[in-house]
């Protein structure tokens, strides 16, 4: 997917980038979005909830996590699985986890805050 410039908009003093439409994310399936050339992310849905981790595996930095297995909150990385809860980011196995990052959802549209 090409870069775009995104919107913004502040929200309780913090940056949030436009990610994607809510309808993009759904439940027990990963969407993948590059914000900007340092942020490459997944998002998921659950509960209805959605949240986002770095799209990069820690393992090998592999960069597939939307496409990993997702089951009971966890998504399993396709390479190697590594599992990660999503709510979290922490690897279910003590090893490295995820970054996540801040996610609220306005309007139909998701939005994620990444640090500049
Ligand atoms: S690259 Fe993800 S588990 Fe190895």
């Amino acid at each position: 997917m090409p870069l775009i410039d995104r919107e913004h908009r502040i929200v309780d003093g913090r940056r949030y980038t436009y990610a994607c439409r809510s309808v993009d994310v759904v439940e027990r399936r990963g969407f993948r979005v590059e914000i900007d050339i340092e942020h490459d992310l997944a998002f998921f849905r659950v509960e209805g909830i959605a949240f986002c981790v770095t799209n990069i595996c820690p393992h090998k930095r592999e960069a597939k996590m939307y496409d990993g297995f997702v089951a009971d909150a966890t998504v399993t990385c396709p390479f190697h699985a590594w599992r990660f809860d999503i709510r979290t980011g922490k690897n279910v196995s003590g090893q490295a986890g995820l970054c996540t990052f801040d996610v609220i959802e306005q309007e139909g549209k998701i939005w994620v805050s990444v640090p500049e």
